[in-house]
């Protein structure tokens, strides 16, 4: 069991667990364009029903998130070292796409080349993910960053923030699918942080800008990363992102408080 769970009811647990996954769910969708709000995804993953006249893409993109944090949740217990093939089925999850299309690959890495837009100042500038060609060779180099990541035993607060923010812009900069990167991003790179027993640090959606500026400060630094270049190259410009990333953390982390708060007053009420 997660640390972050111990000594609570099992019904409060699961209560917890319900509102770590709506919410993980939400602001991740939503960051992504998803339209449902956090009560509309709540009540679709809760009771399966469907919210008169959304998309149906829109449904079917936080059942497949709220399976991806199962499979998050699975992988944190699991022995095995982290393999490429886990990465596929997680793409599939976050990417319920039905319509096949060779250039989008759901599943398998990118086959043509993606970039975005950074504006800096004044000035807007075309920055390259990493070439396709790259991906397969960047993505071991990744695999094997997140099996040292993995592997250090306890880490403090301020370890387990650089971890995740180590993998989430490693992750980021290779950009190695067509579509998903971020909410892959937003998951994969919680596992170190829930295996060091800590609740998994969710982004909120209204801090979107600040989300993607800080990134996009680090992708400036660093340049588009390459298989002849190192994944991680300058983690000194990682400053802002880290910062960002702990204040991001106080959600979940008042979602536990709460129930620890619940679990409190129940065991003072039993004991009157
Ligand atoms: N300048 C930028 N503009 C947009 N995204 C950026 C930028 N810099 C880094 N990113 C990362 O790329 C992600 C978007 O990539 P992609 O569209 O593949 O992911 P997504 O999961 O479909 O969308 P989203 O991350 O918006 O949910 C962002 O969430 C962020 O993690
Ligand atoms: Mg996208």
């Amino acid at each position: 069991m997660f640390a972050f769970l111990k000594d609570l009811d099992t019904d409060i647990r699961d209560a917890l667990l319900a509102q770590l996954r709506n919410l993980w769910t939400h602001t991740s969708t939503a960051i992504e364009g998803n339209t449902l709000t956090l009560g509309e995804t709540a009540f679709v993953l809760e009771e399966g029903l469907t919210i008169s006249g959304k998309p149906l893409k829109d449904h079917e993109e936080v059942v497949g998130h709220a399976k991806a944090i199962d499979f998050i949740y699975d992988l944190i217990g699991r022995k095995s070292d982290l393999a490429e093939k886990d990465l596929f089925d997680l793409h599939k999850s976050v990417q319920p796409e039905r319509v096949v299309d060779v250039y989008k690959p759901v599943g398998a890495w990118k086959i043509e080349p993606n970039s975005t837009v950074i504006v800096s100042g004044n000035d807007q500038i075309i920055f390259e993910y990493a070439p396709p060609k790259d991906v397969p060779e960047l993505m071991q180099d990744w695999l094997a960053l997140f099996q040292n990541t993995c592997k250090e035993k306890a880490l403090n607060r301020e370890d387990t923030l650089m971890a995740y923010a180590r993998l989430h812009v490693s992750f980021v900069s290779i950009h190695p699918f067509w579509d998903g990167n971020g909410r892959m991003a937003r998951l994969i790179a919680n596992v170190p942080v829930i295996r060091a027993g800590f609740p998994p640090i969710i982004i909120p959606k209204e801090r979107r800008q600040e989300y993607i500026e800080s990134l996009s400060e680090y992708h400036l630094s660093v340049g588009t990363v390459t298989a002849r270049s190192e994944l991680l190259p300058n983690t000194d410009k990682l400053g802002r992102f880290i910062r960002f990333c702990a204040e991001s953390w106080s959600e979940s982390i008042k979602l536990v408080d709460n129930a620890r708060k619940k679990q409190l007053e129940r065991k003072t009420i039993e004991r009157n």
